[in-house]
């Protein structure tokens, strides 16, 4: 899959941009500050609907637009995906009324038709390479659901729809157990969203279990590559729901051994989470919030046994998301059928001479690949001669 065209309107710094986007390679070049990171926001967007950056939508349109009482920010795109050309536009609306208030929308269109942004995820697939994206090995939970959800939603279809449902029925569940403690009722009320969640829920926690079993398995083959064999990589999820069951008198399952829960049907983990929920109403009720269920999901990184996120040195975690995101480029391949567009930011700088060189020799198979850089000279000259180069100033393109 690849991009032909790419049009920005009011798009954070890029006011207006409008261009053929060559095939295969892509370096923009620039100083800091100048758009480069937007741009691949950008076309990240279009793949997922949503911002890996932005805490607001609002914060997407641009400064000086934003300003009218109706501003519009737009990314508009053409792409071939098999022999297929497609349209897809997202629309960022903001409408400020007379007193001040903004509102503040998504808009989606899929060749020329008005779309649910759920259902438009993963039309378009990519994958997006940030340096800050070590906290996917280092950081907390959080960023490890973003990266699990940001490729499930691209692949498996529903998840991003299912996901949205289960995060809402959550909210509304956290709202009722927090007025069961405050003020009493009748528990059984829950009913109607342990329903919800459990059936939500299960789907996801099946999906996640299917997808991290496909990764590791990718990410463990690429790992042994760049270790040249030295460090076995292991991928291991984590359920707050855990379907299996544990040894007696243990919380948890034990983070060293291998943990098979391929077997375990969407049937059984759905009334299994549903048992459960059941048992601890109680407690919940105390705490005033849902305390198992995919949003509080874990997964760890294992290098030969060993915890990276908490034991990995810097070399070693470089290494580990570095194999997980090329896995994820296979494995999205091997999903769909086409090669997602590479989104790769200012990574090359973090990379040793023998990384930099595994990084580019794979990528050489897929279809299109987009980099950013402040220094061309980080690049071999035969790769830099190879590739397209955009230079970036001030939210334009400078030839
Ligand atoms: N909504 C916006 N309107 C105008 N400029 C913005 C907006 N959001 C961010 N910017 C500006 O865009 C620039 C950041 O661009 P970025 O893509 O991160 O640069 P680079 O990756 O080239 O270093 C910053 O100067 C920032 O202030
Ligand atoms: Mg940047």
């Amino acid at each position: 899959m690849y991009l032909t065209h790419l049009s920005l309107t009011n798009f954070r710094i890029f006011s207006r941009l409008g261009e053929d986007i060559p095939r295969g390679t892509l370096i923009l070049v620039g100083d800091n500050a100048q758009g480069k990171t937007t741009l691949l926001e950008a076309i990240y967007l279009l793949a997922t609907m949503t911002s890996i950056q932005a805490g607001t939508l609002g914060e997407l349109i641009n400064f000086s637009a934003a300003r009218d009482a109706l501003a519009i920010s737009r990314i508009k795109a053409t792409y071939t995906r098999g022999n297929q050309e497609h349209h897809l536009e997202v629309r960022v609306i903001q409408d400020t009324s007379s007193n001040g208030n903004s509102h503040v929308r998504k808009e989606v269109l899929l060749d020329g038709q008005k779309r649910k942004l759920n259902s438009v995820v993963g039309h378009f697939n990519a994958v997006l390479f940030l340096p800050h994206m070590l906290q996917i090995i280092t950081g907390s939970p959080r960023p490890r659901r973003q990266y699990m959800d940001l490729a499930l939603a691209q692949v498996v279809p529903q998840y991003s729809s299912t996901l949205s449902d289960y995060n809402k029925a959550i909210r509304q569940r956290n709202a009722l157990l927090k007025q069961l403690k405050e003020r009493g009722g009748d528990p059984g009320q829950l009913a109607y969203w342990d329903e919800k969640i459990t059936q939500t829920g299960a789907n996801i926690i099946h999906a996640r279990i299917q997808a991290l079993r496909e990764l590791e398995n990718q990410a463990a083959t690429i790992h042994h590559d760049l270790t040249r064999g030295k460090e076995i990589l292991r991928l291991r999820y984590q359920p707050a729901y855990e379907p299996l069951p544990t040894p007696s008198g243990q919380y948890s399952l034990p983070l060293k051994d291998p943990v098979d829960r391929s077997g375990i049907s969407l049937e059984d983990i759905q009334s299994g989470f549903r048992e459960k929920l059941l048992e601890l109403r109680e407690e919940e009720i105390n705490r005033g919030v849902t305390t198992i269920g995919p949003h509080r999901d874990e997964m760890r990184f294992l290098g030969n046994g060993i915890d990276l996120g908490t034991y990995g040195s810097r070399g070693q975690i470089r290494t580990t998301l570095l194999a997980l995101k090329m896995a994820e480029v296979e494995w999205m391949k091997e999903k769909t059928g086409h090669w997602p567009v590479l989104l790769l930011d200012e990574i090359l700088a973090e990379l040793d001479e023998t990384r930099r060189r595994d990084l580019l020799d794979r990528l050489a198979q897929t279809e299109q690949a987009i980099f950013t850089t402040t220094d061309l000279d980080l690049f071999t000259p035969e790769f830099a001669q190879a590739s397209a180069q955009w230079r970036i100033e001030g939210g334009r393109l400078n030839e």
